[in-house]
């Protein structure tokens, strides 16, 4: 069996295009919705990733900002501009791209968004929400995964979904998330004693480990839906995932490609938890 690809590309133009008309809607009334993003420091990756996000907002009609910081920006600049950003009427979204230097405390500045322009879904609010069944903004990966798991018509109810990485962004989240849709979750770490034993028993498999090729096509199930969230950039230059691409999609029932997979998915799901806070502002 060859796993049919998941097409993260394709799926997120769609969800690109939905939000590009809602944002049309909420400019006919006036509204603008825009996200802020806050870049501290010259880390390459987030960069590219900034500017991604960025290019995305403006091609669905939405504004965006990227306040470029420097590296040796203090905490409590940092936490002056946040505190700014959620007094603007005109921001619906704040993003602070991670990681971010080792001397500003990531929880702190997380915690000083507003809950309401969050688009993240990263702070603790936000969190307490999603654990208790009430989500007002879904991290985006997670968000984007169960988007894709629905665009497959996965089964997700009553399935065995198995976790690789237990990260506040994505591996904690995607539990909430899939536990909430009916599944028995499992979520394995670095700790796991025997992944192989867990990841073969997965109908639905996730991996967001950023080690690349954790996963082969010997620890899957036939005919599992193989979601690999890592981006990992080899010595050669090629990008790939976690999950060994080969060996898996001869196993695997269906998989995302890195890259042309999740990555794709996250940035579209920031769009509409964007859309989704400009429209709620404007609903009070
Ligand atoms: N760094 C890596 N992924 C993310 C993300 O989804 N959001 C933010 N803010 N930073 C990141």
């Amino acid at each position: 069996m060859t796993a049919r690809i998941i097409d993260g590309k394709a799926l997120s133009e769609q969800v690109r295009e939905g939000v590009r008309l809602r944002t049309q809607a909420l400019r006919t009334k006036g509204v603008v919705p825009g996200l802020t993003v806050l870049l501290v420091g010259e880390n390459a990756a987030s960069q590219v990733y900034v500017r991604n996000k960025a290019a995305a907002c403006e091609k669905a009609g939405m504004h965006s900002r990227v306040i470029q910081l420097g590296a040796d920006t203090s905490e409590e600049e940092l936490l002056n501009i946040i505190e700014n950003l959620n007094e603007d009427p005109g921001v619906h979204g704040i993003l602070v791209q991670l990681p971010l230097p080792g001397h500003i405390d990531t929880g702190l500045v997380i915690e000083t968004i507003s809950a309401a322009k969050d688009v993240d879904g990263f702070h603790i609010s936000n969190a307490g929400l999603l654990m208790t069944g009430r989500p007002l903004f879904r991290p985006c990966t997670p968000y984007g995964i169960m988007k894709m798991l629905e665009s497959e018509n996965a089964v997700v109810r009553g399935a065995e979904a198995v976790i690789v990485g237990a990260s506040n962004i994505v591996g904690k989240p995607m539990a909430m998330l899939l536990l909430a849709a009916g599944a028995t979750v499992t979520l394995c770490n670095s700790k796991t004693r025997d992944l192989g034993a867990q990841t073969r028993r997965a109908d639905i498999l996730i991996v967001a480990t950023g080690r690349p090729g954790i996963v082969t096509g010997d620890m899957i199930k036939p005919g599992a839906i193989v979601i690999d969230v890592g981006i990992n950039r080899l010595p050669d230059g090629k990008l790939v995932g976690d999950v060994d691409f080969e060996s898996a999609r001869q196993v695997a029932g269906a998989i995302t490609p890195v890259p042309g997979g999740v990555g794709p998915m996250t940035i579209a799901m920031l769009l509409v938890n964007t859309i989704e806070a400009a429209e709620r502002s404007t609903a009070s």
